[in-house]
């Protein structure tokens, strides 16, 4: 850390092709280079908490986030949502925010969230470095130690945001929930549930080990960002999800039968396992090193 409170971020040459991310990346096991997100930009220079309070300034009072707060409020209010009974944010795959601009801003988003929402964020990704790890705390993030693989039980309201995360993380945590009682404390943010079932559903094998994402078709309630902000590959194909406790009730009982946990192929690594973790000696956010 620099005297000025900056934390000086190593800067790595050219500037790298940017492409697309619609969500779920196919890295190969060899590197752990090859696990990071795939529209990676260089932020020249320093990142610091001075830089990031002055986007959240600018952030805050752009069209984007208005729209934005709108369609969240409207969302809460169709689900009978009190945001004073939302217990915590729980972020899962930022991304390496010093080293990409969608995740950057992606952490711009998320802290807009806290403020509005007035809540405890609780973050996870198995890229952060020792750098990004001290900057969230310094933001006042609680880092989560352990690599949950997206299954956290949501006993209490809980809003999940994960920008851009793989298919297979949310899938994790639609089963860890699946149940009308527990379902109806999660609120995500992230990837559309739609979208995603939409690519999975002409092949029978996917389709059954994303079994959670396609059935959730018919009980969650979807609200489809505007995709206004100035780059179109930051919130892209992002919605709110919510589960409102009549749609869950009036379910066909037969949606919760034969819940089984969810395997993925051993070469996807859509979600970083503990086990692909510790192979690729991945440093454990929350470790100093
Ligand atoms: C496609 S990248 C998205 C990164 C960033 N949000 C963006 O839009 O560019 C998926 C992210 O999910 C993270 N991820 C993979 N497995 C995870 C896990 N078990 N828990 C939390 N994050 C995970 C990856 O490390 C990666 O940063």
């Amino acid at each position: 850390m620099e005297s000025d409170g900056f934390i000086l971020i190593r800067h790595k040459g050219g500037r790298r092709k940017k492409k697309i991310n619609k969500g779920g990346i196919k890295p190969q096991l060899n590197t752990t280079q090859s696990a990071i997100s795939s529209d990676e930009v260089n932020i020249d220079g320093r990142v610091g908490i001075e830089e990031i309070n002055k986007s959240k300034e600018t952030f805050i009072s752009d069209d984007f986030y208005k729209t934005f707060s709108t369609l969240l409020q409207l969302s809460f209010k169709k689900a009978g949502i009190d945001k004073d009974n939302i217990n915590s944010i729980i972020c899962y795959g930022l991304g390496k925010f010093t080293e990409s601009r969608s995740s950057f801003m992606q952490l711009v988003l998320l802290l807009c969230l806290q403020e509005e929402l007035k809540l405890n964020i609780f973050i996870f990704d198995p890229l952060f470095n020792p750098l990004e790890c001290e900057l969230l705390e310094l933001l006042g993030c609680d880092l989560l130690t352990a690599n949950e693989e997206g299954k956290r039980r949501a006993l209490t309201k809980t809003l999940f945001y994960m920008p851009h995360c793989g298919k297979g993380l949310y899938n994790n945590l639609l089963y860890s929930n699946w149940s009308p009682e527990d379902l109806q404390n999660v609120i995500v943010i992230g990837n559309s549930f739609s979208l995603m079932a939409e690519s999975v559903c002409s092949n029978r094998k996917l389709k059954l080990i994303y079994n959670y994402l396609v059935s959730a078709e018919r009980i969650v309630s979807e609200y489809k960002v505007t995709n206004s902000f100035q780059s179109v590959d930051v919130f892209n194909d992002m919605s709110i999800h919510t589960f409102c406790s009549e749609s869950l009730q009036c379910a066909p009982k037969a949606i919760w039968n034969n819940k089984v946990v969810p395997v993925y192929d051993s070469t996807d690594m859509e979600v970083i396992t503990l086990e692909m973790q510790e192979k690729l000696s991945l440093h454990l956010p929350g470790r100093k090193e």
